[in-house]
């Protein structure tokens, strides 16, 4: 097993202890938002090379919001991506944020936040990357600029293993009313609200943690929950008695997302993004947490 699916199981039980409230009454987040997660633990990760982006044609001076320090605004809910073991955040998405910060020559600090504060922890200049399994829309780029892609994933269902919900097209099917769960504000939650909820053929529950809209489906609140096929697959490994469906509901590109106000550094992180994925870094990294099928 893998290791983030004992801590994801550890992370279940708590979640499971607590009471699972949509999103909209519920404000147990406030205390984990403002808690900081240093990313001491990732220090192991991808080693530091020799750092070229600086010296990359084009590259020019770029400033961050503390000097010498990128600072990446996530929510670590979302493993195999970003998630906590013990009290520090870790993940596909740290580690190659910690490769990027010992390519730029800066000491990464993750910064652990709702997913909905992302966006605007970027745009406001409070984090410098925001890298959250975030997907590239087009809402999105009118806010921030994304990097190049450097994963992809697909929004899938997950329902209980004797579900009468089959695919993604029973979801719309004539007449149909189901209660979908997703993480508030995910695109899982956009796409979910424009094509059912438009369409006067069921509810969005919002949950502001995708474990806790997985719980919801344990408990009976809810049919189905769509979320990105990852950790849709660590929550089924984590609980008894859930699948995914076959039928894939989305497929999108995750990228990083930079301040629109900060084009030297968005130049920075995307070469040195784009040097990580050439030289083949990006691809361990992610496969050092996904086995691929
Ligand atoms: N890919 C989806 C989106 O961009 C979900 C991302 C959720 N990420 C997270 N760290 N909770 O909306």
């Amino acid at each position: 097993m893998k290791k983030w699916i004992a801590f994801l199981m550890t992370a279940m039980m708590v979640a499971a202890a607590m009471a699972c409230a949509p999103a909209s009454d519920s404000s147990s987040k406030a205390e984990e938002s403002s808690a900081a997660q240093e990313s001491s633990a990732v220090e192991e990760s991808a080693a530091s090379e020799e750092s070229s982006v600086s010296e990359n044609e084009g590259a020019s001076e770029f400033t961050t919001a503390t000097e010498g320090v990128l600072t990446m605004a996530t929510n670590a809910e979302f493993p195999p991506y970003e998630y906590y073991e013990g009290d520090t955040v870790t993940g596909i998405d740290v580690e190659i944020a910690q490769a990027i910060a010992d390519k730029l020559g800066l000491t990464l600090q993750v910064e652990d936040m709702e997913f909905d504060s992302v966006i605007s922890a970027v745009k406001g200049g409070k984090a410098d990357i925001g890298m959250a399994g975030m997907t590239v829309t087009d809402e999105r780029l009118e806010e921030v600029n994304f990097t190049e892609s450097y994963a992809t994933g697909v929004q899938v269902i997950i329902v209980t293993e004797d579900s009468d919900i089959t695919s993604a097209d029973d979801l719309f099917a004539e007449g149909a009313n189901h209660t979908i769960g997703v993480q508030l504000t995910t695109t899982g939650d956009i796409y979910t609200t424009e094509d059912i909820e438009a369409a006067g053929l069921g509810t969005i529950d919002r949950y502001n943690k995708g474990a806790d809209a997985v719980m919801a489906l344990k408990n009976g609140k809810v049919d189905c929950v769509v979320i990105d096929n990852e950790p849709a697959k660590a929550f089924v490994a984590a609980n008894e008695g859930l699948k995914i469906l076959e039928t894939e509901y989305v497929t999108e590109d995750y990228a990083i997302a930079v301040s629109k106000d900060n084009d030297a550094l968005h130049a920075a992180v995307d070469a040195a993004l784009q040097e990580l994925i050439a030289d083949g870094t990006v691809q361990s990294i992610i496969d050092k947490y996904i086995t691929a099928e």
